[in-house]
């Protein structure tokens, strides 16, 4: 029997319901959540847009995009029925104000029709430049008054910089309280990155030595062997700083370096994680060309086929400045990490896709085997590998089995896999679900996006101000521009990656 939720009755409002986000990943998430009986009992999906839809015809639309994009292929016939009449659409302009006239009494419908407990979450799935208009708009037909109950949903990316950033937030404070704003970034929905909270706070092995005294460096690397597709439009104002390292790969630093929180309240955690952006290094400018490198591709072959290079790619200046690869080095200046790296590298078309954290820990302080014991001596590793494969590994020596005294590396292995039978949701099923539980712990707080911001400000306006003279500086299917390695061999270090069972 399917299970029941307790939320209230909700009424879901989508901004770029015909778009791509709704598209791959928010219909097929709200469909998935339905069918796992998570969805209120009493719900409407609003989508809007300024296309023209009958309710039956954008019906007929989220059920094709649900078949194509659902993690569960194929939508089953009676769940869809059941599904799909709470499918609605609402045509709306935002740039026409009016327009929410039409909306509001869409609104009030269902409100009139699920009662008073009825919460309304605004999600703004569509381009950042109208984020403010949709949020004017929907404080001027008192949409968002009961703070209670109305939520809104914010993709990213949140501010093109800092300053946007902040203006955003200032306009967002006048019409909302900051527990009505869910900042979204994707990373915190993924099952392995919310595994890190468990793996460091529920176990009391790793915590003694999770610090500068075991630690020698940690590595977050998120690599893609996509190019920028049919984003090359937006890719080219924003760039792999922007896009990557700003939000999700500093988020996952704030897991990895942040201090244990006293409960799993939202607030306390975002605390937490505040604390260690506010803690990291800033760069000065003569600092940045030793601490950060930049790469874009070339053409090249990936997978027996020929693609094109970045200034080739739709909607891209031919001449363009824009890295489609970064490299960072920081440091947390505080006690417990004060003189550990933290390398961070990310970059489209590069050999693999995949996003794995590496915590390397000191070497042991004596040696005691031969040289001939040790010739692949390795130190210990722990390595988080959140996509594809989703697993933990820890790296520890052992001897070989034989007459001999031989040491090789073996991993001891958490594989998901292996361990649970049960289908791991999506992160927007996750972040959605929160949404609507009104439980913000996985979503940006208004002072954490500017200080990540804040952070990366003097690398973007270094590299806008100086144009990179050898870019195009790395092949496609390549592992990003050699100064990457050379970012982290001057330490002594080099980039980790983990054998691909199945190469994407
Ligand atoms: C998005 C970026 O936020 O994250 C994309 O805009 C990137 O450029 C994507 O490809 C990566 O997400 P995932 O979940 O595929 O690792």
């Amino acid at each position: 029997m399917k299970k029941k939720s307790k939320l209230n009755p909700t009424i879901f409002v989508i901004f770029g319901g015909t778009g791509d986000l709704n598209k791959r990943k928010l219909a097929p998430a709200l469909y998935n959540l339905f069918t796992e009986g998570y969805m209120p009992e009493k719900f409407s999906i609003i989508g809007t847009g300024r296309t023209k839809f009958t309710d039956e015809k954008y019906q007929q639309v989220i059920l094709e995009n649900v078949n194509e994009f659902s993690r569960n292929g194929k939508v089953k016939d009676d769940s869809w029925k059941e599904f799909g009449t709470n499918v609605h659409y609402s045509s709306t302009d935002v740039t026409v104000p009016e327009t929410f006239e039409g909306l509001k009494t869409d609104i009030e419908k269902y409100q009139k029709e699920f009662g008073p407990e009825t919460q309304v979450i605004f999600y703004l799935a569509v381009a950042p430049n109208f984020f403010p208009l949709i949020a004017e708009c929907l404080c001027k037909y008192k949409l968002t008054e009961n703070e209670d109950n109305s939520r809104i949903v914010i993709e990213k990316p949140f501010g093109h910089d800092l300053e946007t950033a902040k203006e955003l937030n200032l306009l967002l404070s006048k019409i909302f309280t900051e527990k009505q704003i869910y900042r979204i970034d994707h990373y915190l929905g993924k099952e392995t990155v919310q595994n890190m909270m468990a793996f460091r706070f529920a176990n009391s092995l790793f915590e003694p030595l999770w610090n500068r005294n075991y630690i020698e460096h940690i590595q977050i690397s998120v690599t893609e062997q996509l190019g920028v597709g049919e984003r090359g439009g937006y890719y080219e104002g924003a760039g792999a700083l922007r896009d990557m390292i700003q939000n999700h790969l500093l988020q996952l630093l704030c897991l990895v370096g942040m201090e244990a929180p006293i409960s799993f309240d939202a607030n306390e955690i975002r605390d937490r994680k505040v604390e260690v952006l506010r803690a990291m290094r800033p760069f000065k400018p003569e600092e940045i060309s030793t601490n950060a490198v930049r790469g874009q591709y070339s053409k090249g072959w990936v997978e027996g086929k020929e693609v094109p290079g970045y200034r080739h790619e739709n909607g891209v200046d031919p001449h363009s400045n824009t890295e489609s690869f970064a490299a960072v080095k920081f440091f947390i200046d505080n006690w417990r990490w004060q003189g550990i790296p933290f390398y961070l590298r990310t970059g489209k078309r590069l050999n693999q896709t995949s996003s794995i954290i590496t915590i390397q820990f000191k070497d042991v302080p004596h040696h005691i085997f031969s040289s001939r014991a040790t010739e692949t001596w390795q130190q210990n590793r722990l390595i988080i590998s959140i996509q594809p494969e989703m697993s933990i590994r820890l790296q520890v020596q052992a001897k070989r089995p034989g007459v001999k005294m031989v040491l090789n590396p073996v991993d001891m292995v958490f594989d998901y896999k292996g361990t649970y039978d049960t289908d791991t949701p999506e992160a927007y099923e996750t972040l959605l679900l929160d949404a609507m539980n009104g439980d913000q712990t996985l979503f940006m707080r208004g002072d954490q996006v500017e200080a990540a911001w804040e952070l990366v400000m003097p690398i973007i306006n270094t590299w806008e101000s100086k144009k990179s003279l050898n870019f195009p500086n790395y092949p496609a299917d390549s592992w990003g521009p050699e100064e990457a390695e050379a970012l982290i061999a001057r330490d002594g270090f080099h980039w980790f990656t983990l054998p691909l069972k199945d190469k994407e």
